[in-house]
């Protein structure tokens, strides 16, 4: 039993989650995350809401709310939708604990003793009519990479690109328009040449393993070639104080949003483990080499989970050219894999949340439910390339893949179950054409779980589904509602059972894609309580004297019941009722309704 780290991307508490987050890292850690504890590994799977940061301050001030009620407020709705989508997190928290605080700024501090991060003299703005500081996040100016003219202090929104202030063509302040005067200011530098040879032997190691998608190993190596020290401190009033003597107090001075948010990973498996009772316990995910980590995000994030994030737990460990030792927590494991996918667009254009150009995770949840989305996202998502969302295309899946296939198999074989004989019969002799797709059936737990292992979850879905439709097939073949009267009653029963075993095992084979509807199809077979334990999202309080009385939502859950990857017997007698549909039909206009509301919001957007 191996342990795995399942670390997925933690959200910018900066609104609601549209369906473009949620197809790059959410849906697609789950399905994998569920698969390794079906294959018998024992998962921690972690994340939470990232709530520092430069952008969450300017909508803070433009909703005349503060960051700390912004970011309450959102992670709240975050939460919620991961949760009711079926994201089985064993803890989804939130970057502004007592805990996480101590995690980064521990990290921070051995980092900085064992020499990788270099107070640097740099370039920071004041307003000159006021003589203050002038923080990153209003300043406005043209991109120098791309040459997009409203690129932020800290980050061009056109072409992805971290920036510095200095950086900035034509600099303007936001707050008055005026030309920022550049004084010097001192910053904490990530030394990322200093273990940049580290960082090279990691990902040549990783290389070698040839399991990482293409692109991402081709751009991490690349990334390297021209490493540079990075600014890990901001002139910034919100974030976690920098942990030295002298810089602590200093109210506009923060670690990087950066800097903390991949430290999340690390301060979420201990908070588990606290919470648990066992303090110790994350330590079985990251300090044993053994164990594996896989982190998944969409493809801007690389550069932080190739790069940063390693070159921070390298610096911890002093594992680069100064040396140095690791602090309390130890050697910390590198990510095994990190998992990207590629970008989600939709009707071909780009999501936009503040022309309104979006479609809200919450919104499709409360009218489609979570499975059909995901299964859309699994099927179809921007796992190696871009995908480009459609509406006739979700429902096209949803009613001939999901309802016409999975859902008509289904159903067709209870009601004739139902009907015949009220429960799972007994079979007869097996001909060769039951003993066939029962080995087919038996044939697809190694190939969809091969996949599946690898994070194949677009190639796993499909070859679920052919499977699917190979049962279909059979039923064509074999006419079980064609087989009346006594003489034809045992070879119905043999058809009927050779089906519900076929059913069963499929449902075993989409659980991890359909975790909801696997607990009805189950349910429908006659088994007993829950099949795929879900989320649960609980009202928890701070774990520490400085965030005791703080309550808030997380996600919990406990999956220890989670089902074996592997064909269960259908249990003889079992009841089977008249069935209700699981999967439901969508009619066509739902695709005209939603492109109206689309053109409304775009509408609306541009009324105020
Ligand atoms: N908040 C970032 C984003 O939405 C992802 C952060 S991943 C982290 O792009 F782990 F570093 F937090
Ligand atoms: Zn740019």
């Amino acid at each position: 039993m191996t342990k795995v780290l399942s670390a997925v991307a933690w959200p910018y508490a900066n609104g609601p989650r549209h369906l473009g987050h949620v197809a790059g890292f959410a849906v697609p850690s789950d399905v994998f995350s569920r698969y390794m504890r079906m294959a018998g590994h024992d998962v921690l799977m972690v994340s939470g809401s990232d709530e520092h940061g430069t952008p969450i301050l300017v909508l803070a001030d433009k909703e005349g709310v503060t960051a700390r009620e912004l970011v309450d407020k959102n992670h709240a709705i975050i939460a919620g939708e991961l949760a009711d989508l079926g994201c089985s997190y064993d803890l989804y928290t939130r970057t502004t604990t007592a805990n996480h605080y101590a995690v980064a700024q521990e990290l921070f501090t051995q980092v900085w003793k064992n020499g990788y991060m270099v107070e640097r003299t740099t370039k920071g703005a004041i307003s000159p009519s006021t003589g203050r500081t002038l923080p990153d996040r209003y300043i406005e100016g043209t991109c120098p990479i791309c040459g997009y003219p409203e690129a932020r202090g800290d980050q061009c929104d056109n072409c992805g690109n971290q920036l510095e202030p200095e950086d900035l063509k034509n600099p303007r302040s936001k707050i008055n328009g005026e030309t920022p005067e550049f004084i010097e200011t001192q910053h904490f530098f990530l030394d990322l040449p200093a273990l940049a040879e580290a960082l090279r032997e990691w990902l040549e190691g990783r290389e070698a393993s040839g399991t990482w998608r293409p692109n991402v190993i081709k751009f991490s190596l690349n990334i390297l070639d021209d490493i540079k020290p990075r600014a890990m401190t901001r002139d910034i009033d919100w974030g976690i104080p920098v942990p030295l003597d002298g810089w602590r107090d200093q109210p506009t001075k923060r670690l990087y949003v950066w800097f903390d948010a991949v430290v999340g990973y690390l301060s979420a498996s201990v908070e588990w483990a606290r919470r648990l009772g066992e303090p110790e316990r994350w330590r079985e995910w990251w300090n044993d080499p053994e164990a594996l980590s896989y982190y998944f995000m969409g493809k801007d994030n690389i550069t932080f989970h190739s790069q940063i994030w390693p070159a921070e737990l390298l610096g911890y460990a002093g594992k680069g050219s100064r040396g140095g030792e690791p602090g309390e927590f130890g050697v910390l494991n590198l990510p095994t894999e990190v998992v990207s996918s590629e970008y989600l667009t939709m009707e071909g254009k780009q999501f936009s949340t503040s022309r309104g150009y979006v479609i809200y995770i919450r919104d499709v949840l409360d009218r489609y439910g979570p499975d059909a989305i995901r299964y859309y996202i699994c099927a179809a998502g921007p796992e190696n390339q871009d995908a480009n969302f459609t509406w006739a295309e979700f429902v096209q899946r949803n009613n001939s893949e999901l309802v016409a296939g999975w859902g008509n198999l289904v159903n067709r074989t209870a009601s004739m179950i139902a009907k015949s004989f009220g429960e799972i019969p007994q079979p007869g002799v097996l001909e060769p054409v039951d003993e066939a797709i029962r080995s087919t059936v038996l044939a697809a737990f190694d190939t969809v779980g091969g996949l599946l292992a690898r994070q194949r979850i677009k190639a796993a879905v499909a070859e679920a589904m052919r499977t699917v439709g190979e049962v279909n097939k059979y039923v064509t073949d074999t006419e079980p509602f064609k087989l009346k009267g006594e003489e034809q009653r045992e070879r119905l029963a043999t058809v009927l059972h050779t089906l519900a075993q076929c059913v069963s095992d499929l449902n075993t084979m989409l659980s991890p894609f359909l975790p909801s509807s696997s607990n009805a199809v189950h349910a429908t077979f006659g088994g007993d309580g829950q099949f795929m334990p879900m989320p649960r999202l609980e009202t928890v309080t701070g774990l520490d004297a400085d965030d005791a009385d703080r309550s808030y939502p997380v996600i919990l859950g406990e999956y220890s019941t989670t089902p074996r990857w592997e064909s269960r017997p259908v249990r003889v007698g079992a009841t089977v009722n008249k069935p209700t549909p699981i999967f439901q039909k969508l009619d066509p206009t739902v695709v005209d309704d939603e492109l109206a509301r689309l053109r409304d919001d775009l509408a609306g957007d541009g009324e105020g």
